[in-house]
């Protein structure tokens, strides 16, 4: 896919349903007795993935009048699937499945495409072990295919060594079958749609800090959801607005959960004009049109625990810093390595590419901003996220910019294009 330079962003955008909520009303909905109805579901890959492995764990799924209807068999209701369940590229699925799994009473393999078989499952192995789970490796180097022997389970302690949402939520699910309380301490605080979901189909969760508690379930409900809009997907367009001149837009029904609006506050603390014109709340999330005028950048330094509010955002992030008035520095987000691609080496690696002064640091990056880009060929490494920063980069570089591995965009964004047409008048 090719891009170049365009004069400015005009219009207002539904920015699509967010990707972690759409996953997460599919599989509580699928625990859940009765009919959960989900709007603005997320039809990307990621999410279409974590349908599939529910209907083949006997799960009615179907799509009506523009609404996804999950057709739950109770807690107790999942059946063995008679193939091993695919993930594609998808972390929240098999990390997610696999705290549901582990306290079913049949065995199961997990398993995904080749980006998924490289990441870390060490890290919910080893508390979900903790709790009783049978969970291997089946190639015995901590990623997928993993093979779970569904088992008793009991409730834990537990303090994970890195932020994360999908290990708290792994070992928050795989608590709804334990025999006591189950608690989760994080460095920092990880998103909390987990606990803000579950707790509206009834369970008995809740927070105290950086810990989440939940007590085991007896049956959770089926809830109406309405799905906010992705703030990982709203950030190419806040940078997009925020850089090319002469822009104004307007992100309708945008999630601004505090667990994941470090963006709009790292844009805001580098100049950016954002202005929340209308605030809502949407399936228990805080949603906001935001309306966003170019202007210009100044560099920030990125680090401690607004890391977690943002981590998908930081490749768009690092971009635009390379348009921002002096240095931007980037730290403590060393997990960037482990996401769909080691993000840190290919926000490097692409940058220089065009003609940035960015340097790797071991957890991060320096940028110092304000020299222009040309346009390159982006090695996107399949990576949806580099694959639309590198788009959005592109729209402010001299000269021509070709993104060959762009099919990607579809596993979060599959509008993106049309999307940044309208925007862009054409
Ligand atoms: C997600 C959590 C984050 C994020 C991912 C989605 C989720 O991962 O990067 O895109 O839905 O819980 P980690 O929890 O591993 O940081």
């Amino acid at each position: 896919m090719k891009f170049s330079r365009i004069h400015s962003l005009q219009g207002s955008l539904e920015i699509p349903g967010d990707k972690s909520i759409s996953h997460r009303s599919v599989m509580f909905g699928a625990l859940a007795k009765g009919t959960t109805e989900i709007s603005h579901f997320l039809k990307g890959a990621d999410c279409l993935s974590t349908i599939s492995c529910f209907r083949s764990m006997g799960i009615g799924i179907e799509e009506k009048d523009g609404k996804i209807l999950v057709h739950g068999n109770g807690l107790r209701g999942l059946k063995r699937p008679d193939k091993v369940l695919d993930c594609g590229n998808s972390g929240t699925t098999v990390r997610l499945i696999s705290g549901i799994l582990a306290g079913q009473d049949f065995d199961v393999t997990l398993t995904g495409d080749s980006s998924i078989q490289k990441r870390p499952m060490k890290r919910i192995v080893e508390p979900l072990s903790l709790m009783g789970a049978q969970i291997e490796s089946v190639r015995g180097n901590g990623c997928a295919p993993l093979s779970i022997h569904g088992a008793p389970l009991k409730g834990i302690s537990y303090s994970t060594p890195v932020a994360s949402a999908q290990v708290k939520s792994a070992i928050l699910l795989a608590g709804l079958y334990a025999d006591g309380e189950t608690r989760v301490t994080e460095p920092a605080p990880s998103r909390d749609h987990t606990e803000r979901m579950l707790s509206a189909f009834g369970a008995d969760v809740s927070s105290q800090g950086t810990t989440a508690v939940i007590r085991p379930a007896k049956e959770l409900y089926g809830q109406s959801i309405q799905v906010p809009g992705d703030i990982s997907s709203a950030a190419f367009f806040l940078a997009a607005g925020l850089l090319i001149p002469g822009s104004q837009i307007l992100l309708k029904n945008v999630g601004v959960n505090p667990t994941r609006d470090g963006v709009i506050r790292v844009f805001e603390r580098m100049g950016g004009k954002i202005e929340t014109v209308r605030t809502d709340l949407r399936g228990g999330e805080p949603a906001a049109d935001l309306l966003v005028t170019s202007g210009s950048l100044h560099g920030t330094v990125i680090e401690g625990d607004i890391i977690p509010t943002l981590i998908d955002e930081l490749p768009v992030i690092a971009a635009a810093a390379c348009f921002a008035e002096g240095e931007t520095v980037i730290r403590d987000a060393g997990e960037l390595k482990v996401k769909e691609s080691n993000r840190i080496e290919a926000m490097v690696t692409n940058l220089q590419a065009m003609g940035a002064d960015v340097t790797e640091t071991e957890d991060g990056m320096i940028i110092r901003g304000g020299r222009p880009l040309h346009g390159a060929v982006i090695q996107s490494r399949n990576d949806h996220r580099i694959a639309m920063t590198f788009a959005v980069a592109a729209l402010m570089a001299d000269g021509e910019t070709d993104i060959p591995q762009w099919d990607c965009v579809d596993i979060s964004y599959p509008a993106f294009l049309s999307d940044l047409r309208s925007l862009a008048g054409r």
